[in-house]
């Protein structure tokens, strides 16, 4: 690993679904950063428990979220890339924040607040204490940067509130980290509500466009999308339904706002949602393929699973040992 590379960690629940807004705005940016950081990257179980779980489908999901974030372009060889739940350190480092944590902090998350009224029958006291786990995840890498949509920044702000205090409290223990948020990530919107975020748990099926669809369906969905009555291509936010067509356009193109607006110009809608929609089933294509292979090879995935926790949990417990000293847990001597 190479010492003058800034450390990046991040994590993903494992979730079903992922959309076509999920892989332009986090699953390919977790791949782009790759070459120019020391990546850490999770499939974050322990966070997802958090809500309730059908447990064959937990473990299915989070299979796929592996195969997922390796299909768009995460190379194993290159990142450490582990399950939360295989590196106990995680769990461990949460309970000593959590006595570093006060109960009135958490109860200001935003999060916090709106799951308790999303899951009225379950507020459970992980939900809670959620973020506390997160910080575990993010300071016991020494971690540098956190790559996070902007839904996330509160916890970062907690994460590094916590590890000042540690710091502050006992002696320099954390790198506090910062956030970043990534600028080129593209705001992908429904594409039958287009003022609002394209989510995966949207129940209209042609709202979302997800990275599994078939050409066949992307193309419908595409031509089903929301629009206007104008009949003109422009990057025009205050028509959001073509706006958003054009942003997902150049975002998958890498053309820009300008030279969109001047290709299809004095073309109909019809003709240029089939080009959206050509591009980008032909931009989901390839991820398809490779995330079939990888499922098919079970015991590759665990190989690579293995060694990514195997390398975590080395990184890890050097920081768990660190905070475990400076708490005052005696430590048996191994020389006796
Ligand atoms: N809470 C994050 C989410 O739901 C996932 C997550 C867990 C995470 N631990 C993390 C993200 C640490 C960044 C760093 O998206």
């Amino acid at each position: 690993m190479d010492e003058a590379k800034k450390r990046i960690f991040s994590a993903a629940q494992p979730s079903g679904n992922l959309t076509l807004g999920n892989y332009l705005g986090a699953l390919k940016n977790w791949a782009d950063l790759q070459d120019d950081f020391d990546c850490i990257y999770c499939v974050a179980d322990l966070h997802a428990i958090t809500v309730r779980q059908d447990s064959a489908e937990l473990r299915r999901r989070t299979l796929e979220t592996l195969a997922l974030y390796m299909a768009c372009g995460i190379d194993p060889e290159k990142v450490i890339f582990f399950v939360q739940s295989h590196v106990p350190a995680h769990a461990e480092l949460a309970w000593v924040l959590g006595c570093n944590t006060m109960f009135g902090e958490m109860s200001r998350m935003t999060q916090f607040k709106d799951k308790s009224r999303s899951h009225a029958d379950n507020v459970n006291v992980g939900l809670f204490t959620y973020p506390v786990l997160m910080a575990a995840d993010i300071l016991l890498y020494q971690t540098d940067l956190v790559p996070v949509g902007a839904d996330q920044k509160q916890h970062i702000e907690i994460a590094r509130d916590i590890a000042v205090r540690f710091n502050n409290n006992y002696s320099p223990t954390f790198v506090v980290p910062e956030p970043y948020i990534l600028k080129s990530s593209a705001r992908i919107m429904s594409l039958a509500e287009p003022e609002r975020k394209m989510s995966k748990s949207d129940p209209n099926k042609n709202a979302s466009v997800y990275i599994l669809d078939g050409k066949d369906d992307i193309i419908k969905k595409f031509r089903r999308a929301v629009t206007d009555s104008e009949a003109c291509v422009a990057a025009d936010p205050a028509r959001p339904g073509v706006y958003n067509l054009v942003n997902i356009y150049g975002a998958v193109t890498g053309k820009s706002e300008r030279e969109i607006e001047e290709s299809f110009k004095g073309v109909g809608y019809g003709a240029f949602k089939d080009a959206v929609g050509e591009a980008v089933a032909d931009l989901l294509a390839p991820v398809q393929t490779r995330y079939k292979d990888i499922l098919a090879d079970r015991a590759a995935l665990d190989r690579i699973l293995a060694e990514g926790a195997e390398k975590a949990a080395y990184i890890a417990r050097k920081t768990l040992s660190k905070v475990y000293r400076k708490v005052g847990f005696y430590q048996i001597d191994k020389k006796h």
